[in-house]
């Protein structure tokens, strides 16, 4: 009869503890959850909760080529998807670039669309800057 009643208070412990352990976790995922989704940031401030999109968007650092391109381009270029030229596919987008007449044609196309691409890649805010730097990082050129 003891033992049982050892045993059962052993249990009774761990379901305390397990309790206690599960109440902590979840008061995390409510502190989470009840985070605000977005954050407004006003020109000129460091925007860190935003994403380079955003910041760019506001006037802040512009995005990189690569991140233009994992954000914008990747959908059809890392795949070669629709016929796009493939990402570091360089002979490829040589070929394009000498029939354009250079980075500054290829620019240009990527600016007004071409066939089933979307102007601007999809990628509305993005500046010519970036999009050169886009094309530069997925041409290797
Ligand atoms: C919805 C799919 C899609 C997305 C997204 C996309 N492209 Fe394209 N892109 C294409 C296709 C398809 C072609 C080939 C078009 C053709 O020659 O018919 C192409 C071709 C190009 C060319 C070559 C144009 C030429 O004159 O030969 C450039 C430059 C280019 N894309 C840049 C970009 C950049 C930069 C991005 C991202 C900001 C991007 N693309 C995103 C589908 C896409």
């Amino acid at each position: 009869m003891k033992l049982i009643k050892k045993i059962l208070a052993a249990q009774a412990a761990m379901l305390a503890l397990w309790a206690m352990g599960a109440q902590a976790a979840s008061d995390e995922n409510i502190a989470n959850r009840l985070k605000p989704v977005g954050s407004v940031c006003i020109q000129g401030e460091e925007c860190a909760a935003a994403g380079p999109g955003a910041a760019a968007a506001a006037g802040g650092a512009a995005m990189t080529g690569e991140a233009v391109v994992v954000k914008f381009c990747n959908a059809c270029h890392g795949t070669g998807l629709l016929d796009a030229p493939k990402v570091g596919d360089t002979a490829a987008w040589q070929a394009r670039s000498e029939k354009e007449g250079g980075m500054d044609g290829l620019l240009a196309k990527a600016i007004s669309g071409i066939n089933a691409m979307p102007p601007k890649g999809t990628c509305a805010s993005c500046s010519d800057d970036e999009l050169r730097e886009a094309i530069e990082h997925m041409s290797g050129l």
